[in-house]
């Protein structure tokens, strides 16, 4: 058997997002009729898409723009016109005071979140061994094990808030919040992956000034946020100053496969990033950023995200949360208020055998979540509301969609002895 380093058990061994990936993968093979709703693929929005099909193809019947797109590399901070084209679209839109000098590409936001963090946390060559700080758990899964030291985050528990009508809310509870000479970023992401929260401005502002008094960025993770695709369902303040590193992705605008990310941070810190991509990636791709930058150029990027992307999923949200609600009607389960991204959370207070269970019994089933554990990373000290909670995304077809929740209803009935 091949012997591997300690690279190769870290990055090669189990680790939740690949178990989940592989899970899916299974699951489909047993059950084609699976109802999926454990994973973060977009829905297909026909208008948009069309769009994004008509501009492909004018890209490529221009002989010029088709052989830059496919026989160039990128300079290292990725296509000079698609930088230069989202710094003044910020610029006007926002009044950010940024550059092209101010932005790079990656290839997705995920590569993008690898180098951020271990650029940030890990071992520094004093001996001291730095984190990436979470204000707020549940989290998005997949930065669970991209650290390539152990220890890489810390969180706390967050503030819960009841609502009416089945809903809560979770908020940064700031008496808890910690940052020393240890923390070397602070990072959320707004809307959350996966509770589909949208932090307050005043949260942010407050991360804003403790991250800026311990001396750390603040790093912020849009792939759901703004301005594009904008997944967000009532009036929110973007935000971004020189502190602060904004990391945006072109895959839910429905573009997963371009596997395109963006961040905005300060020229040092742009500088630092764009190194250590290049020394992994060489360059990034050429298609993501070629067509948002067109898309950019008129305008209609934001706009699609603002017209059509934004209110399509407030609208699946609103749907979906009223058929659960149905479902669900005097069971002690409570739904997160969906304020962004695709997801419904679920807080199954009390219940027999935890969401780990029951997510292997609607596997049973035919449908496919994502049990909470795994959302709380960093966290000190056991919690049992971690084993309580359920991911589920509403991006498929309504039908689908009804369909899963029905199901996952039903379950619950059954488990609380319903
Ligand atoms: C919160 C969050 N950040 C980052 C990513 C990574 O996305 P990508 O690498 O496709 O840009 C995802 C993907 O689901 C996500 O949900």
């Amino acid at each position: 058997m091949v012997k591997l380093s300690a690279f190769g058990e870290r990055f090669a061994g189990p680790s939740g997002i690949v178990d989940l990936m592989d899970d899916l993968d299974h699951a489909l093979r047993l059950r084609p009729d699976t109802v999926l709703m454990g994973g973060g693929n977009p829905a297909r929005i026909p208008a948009v898409d069309e769009l994004y099909r008509e501009r492909l193809i004018r890209l490529i019947d221009d002989p010029q723009r088709c052989e830059e797109l496919l026989g160039v590399y990128q300079v290292p901070r990725g296509d000079a016109r698609f930088r230069e084209a989202l710094a003044a679209s910020l610029r006007a839109e926002y009044d950010w005071d940024v550059g092209p000098e101010n932005i790079a590409v990656s290839n997705g936001s995920q590569p993008a979140f690898f180098v951020l963090f271990n650029l940030f946390a890990g071992r520094s060559d004093d001996g001291s061994a730095r984190h990436i700080q979470l204000p707020l758990v549940p989290e998005y899964v997949g930065y669970r094990e991209i650290g390539l030291d152990d220890g890489m985050f810390r969180s706390q528990r967050p503030s819960i808030e009841l609502l009416p009508d089945q809903l809560f809310k979770y908020g940064v509870d700031f008496s808890r919040l910690r940052l020393d000479g240890q923390t070397g970023a602070v990072c959320v992401s707004r809307p959350t992956n996966p509770t589909g929260n949208v932090l307050t401005s005043a949260e942010i502002a407050q991360l804003d000034a403790l991250a800026r008094q311990a001396g750390v960025p603040l790093i912020i993770d849009g792939a759901y946020g703004t301005p594009f695709p904008q997944m967000i369902f009532a009036p929110t303040q973007p935000f971004w100053n020189d502190n602060t590193v904004l990391v945006l992705s072109l895959s839910k605008l429905g573009l997963p496969g371009l596997r395109t990310g963006v961040v905005v941070a300060s020229e040092e810190i742009i500088r630092a990033f764009a190194r250590a991509n290049t020394l992994l990636g060489l360059a990034c791709g050429t298609l993501g950023p070629a067509l948002a930058a067109d898309l950019l150029a008129d305008g209609s990027l934001f706009r699609l995200s603002r017209e059509h992307i934004g209110p399509f999923y407030a609208a699946k949200a609103e749907r979906a949360l009223d058929t659960l609600r149905q479902g669900l009607k005097g069971l002690p389960v409570r739904i997160h208020r969906p304020e962004g991204a695709m997801f419904l959370w679920l807080w199954c207070e009390g219940l027999p055998g935890g969401t780990t269970a029951l997510y292997e019994r609607l596997k049973q089933r035919g449908v496919l979540v994502v049990p909470g554990a795994s959302f709380f990373m960093g966290l000190d000290a056991p919690w049992p509301h971690t084993d309580e909670c359920l991911r589920l995304s509403y991006a498929q077809p309504d039908e689908v969609v009804a369909k899963g929740l029905g199901i996952i209803a039903a379950e619950l009935r059954r488990n609380y002895g319903g």
